[in-house]
């Protein structure tokens, strides 16, 4: 079996910060009501750039750390929630700025805050089929565009950017995955862009106990299939949504909260760019070496739920 190879990352998000202070001037909260709940100190707004203009950036990054030239790419997904248009894709317009040839399928896929998991499985399913040897997968999100200011619970808790990954198929390479999604409006719903319309309807405690069982369960189920246990596993790198759901499923799992990456206190929750970006920071920082073994695990709407165990 032939597993995937992350040959580089890359990471954009619009320069605008917003504070936990700036947000209890729009709505009735606060930095330490935020910060407890959640873990979230800030988050990037777009002001001005499109979500394509994010995953351009992302991507161009990955590919110029690549060194890998757009005729080599053999398909390009951005994993979204909020593309800019329903059509063209937003991954059609990054190949357009990117100069991807026109033999290469692009395309959005939507499986929530789980998009960038989803999107691995689908470019090493791509990738084996075709004879290009490289793949650029995007997690691209504005949820600044479809949050409601007006609802304390839910504007607080996301923002926008975009992380990519230039990965290549290896014979032989760790690749353990498992997908997995149960229809659901009631818990996490995102309405269509549109300025009556737009809003992400969230039941917050049908959320975490969603993800708080989730993630546990991704992970041993991706331990069981590959024969490790978790001590051979260097580092879990989670969705970003809330630091109380990590802390828990970390307990739950009995894993060392250490092994678990976190970074939503300067992004919130990008939805399925948290995952790609915080690889893109660990990478960035050398907290990740050859050889090492990680387990990436999303969860969100659909309800979706995924996790990849690989040596980076
Ligand atoms: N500031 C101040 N007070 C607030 C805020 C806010 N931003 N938001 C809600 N409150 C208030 C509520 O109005 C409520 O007040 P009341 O008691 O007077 O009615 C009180 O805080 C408690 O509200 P709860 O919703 O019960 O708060 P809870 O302790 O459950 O925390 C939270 C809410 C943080 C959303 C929690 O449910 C949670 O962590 N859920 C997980 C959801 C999540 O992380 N979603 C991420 C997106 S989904 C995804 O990525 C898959």
């Amino acid at each position: 079996m032939k597993g995937l190879k992350f040959i580089s990352t890359g990471r954009c998000v619009p320069p605008k910060i917003v504070t936990n202070d700036d947000m209890s001037r729009i709505v009735d909260t606060s930095d330490e009501w935020i910060r407890t709940r959640t873990g979230i100190a800030q988050r990037h707004f777009s002001d001005g750039e499109s979500a394509v203009d994010l995953a351009v950036g992302a991507a161009r990054q990955a590919m110029e750390r690549a060194q890998v030239r757009p005729e080599e790419i053999g398909v390009c997904v951005v994993a979204t929630c909020t593309p800019d248009h329903a059509a063209p894709s937003d991954a059609c317009l990054v190949q357009a700025a990117l100069g991807i040839p026109e033999d290469v399928p692009c395309f959005d896929l939507n499986a929530g805050c789980t998009g960038f998991l989803y999107g691995l499985e689908t470019v090493r399913g791509l990738l084996s089929l075709g004879s290009k040897p490289y793949a650029l997968l995007i997690g691209c999100e504005q949820l600044s565009r479809v949050l409601d200011m007006t609802d304390r619970s839910t504007c607080v808790l996301f923002g926008d950017g975009a992380g990519a990954a230039v990965l290549g198929l290896e014979e032989g390479a760790l690749w353990e995955a498992l997908l997995g999604s149960r229809g659901n409006w009631e818990i996490l719903w995102v309405n269509g862009p549109g300025p009556e319309t737009a809003a992400i309807h969230m039941d917050g405690q049908g959320v975490y106990r969603f993800a708080v069982e989730a993630i546990p369960s991704c992970a041993r189920t991706l331990l069981e299939r590959s024969g490790l246990t978790l001590d051979d596993v260097d580092w879990i790198v989670p969705h970003q949504a809330n630091r109380r759901i990590i802390e828990t499923a970390a307990k739950r799992l009995h894993a060392p909260i250490e092994k678990f990456y976190q970074n939503m206190e300067r992004y919130g929750n990008t939805s399925a760019a948290s995952i790609p970006i915080a690889l893109d920071e660990m990478n960035e920082a050398g907290l990740l070496k050859r050889g090492q073994r990680v387990m990436c695990i999303g969860f969100g709407a659909g309800l979706t739920w995924g996790g990849a165990l690989f040596q980076w």
